[in-house]
């Protein structure tokens, strides 16, 4: 268990202390290039982490270890956030496949009155829970697969950095989103041209530059998008 004091509030979290420490071991707290107000428990590589957390826990069959990394899907998000914070201040947010919690948190700053930050994978929710607390914000989290089980629940605002790399994936994020939208709910997604991009009812709102690793995206530098989802 970790406890944290946010604002003189307690937040306590139940937190698995092998994941924390692991963590800890094999990432440093770094600002986000894009958005250098967040810092991160950031990776500098990803495949070696990835055998070290399969190593760690003895299996073979874990996701990438997508958590350690601020995405630039998710960095133009949060910048777009922080810097038109109309767009999220007194607002429900949902940051769908969170990674990090880093569009999460970037709403939380740019005065939402709650988030949510979504993820399956449960090393990315330890990550989002530390993140979370190194910068004093307060995050709920979530494991529900929010894109095949099906939610009542309805946010305000609803955010999605970097989803569509894989194509059920994206097609499943795609449905969620759409629905959220047309129930009301302002929806943007920030992605630098990943193959499953849908095409239609996407309007294009901003455009930035984002710093990336070499590692990750054969590129230091990769031009994303943000978009917003018509309520159609
Ligand atoms: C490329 S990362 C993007 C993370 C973050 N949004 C960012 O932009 O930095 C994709 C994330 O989607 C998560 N993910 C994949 N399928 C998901 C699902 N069905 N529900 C929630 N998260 C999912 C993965 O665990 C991973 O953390």
């Amino acid at each position: 268990m970790e406890t944290g004091l946010q604002d003189g509030r307690a937040l306590s979290v139940f937190l698995d202390p092998e994941k924390v420490s692991f963590i800890r071991a094999t990432t440093q707290i770094r600002q986000v290039p894009l958005a250098p107000n967040i810092e991160l428990y950031s990776a500098d590589e990803a495949v070696p982490l990835w055998q070290k957390t399969e190593q760690q826990l003895n299996t073979d069959h874990l996701p990438p270890p997508f958590w350690a990394f601020a995405w630039a899907g998710g960095q133009a998000l949060a910048r777009h956030i922080l810097d038109h914070s109309d767009i999220t201040c007194g607002k429900s947010v949902l940051d769908l496949a969170s990674g990090s919690g880093l569009i999460a948190i970037a709403a939380m700053k740019a005065g939402a009155a709650q988030a949510t930050a979504a993820d399956i994978d449960p090393f990315a929710i330890t990550a989002i829970m530390m993140n979370a607390a190194h910068n004093d914000v307060i995050v709920e989290t979530m494991t529900d697969n929010l894109l095949v089980d099906a939610t009542s629940r309805r946010w305000d605002v609803v955010l999605a950095g970097d989803i569509f790399y894989e194509r059920d994936t994206a097609e499943n994020a795609f449905r969620f989103l759409s629905a959220q939208a047309l129930s009301g709910a302002t929806v943007l997604i920030g992605d630098p041209g990943r193959t499953y991009l849908p095409k239609s009812n996407l309007l294009c709102v901003a455009n930035y530059d984002v710093p990336v690793l070499r590692d990750i995206e054969d590129s230091d530098m990769k031009p994303t998008a943000v978009w917003r989802l018509s309520q159609r």
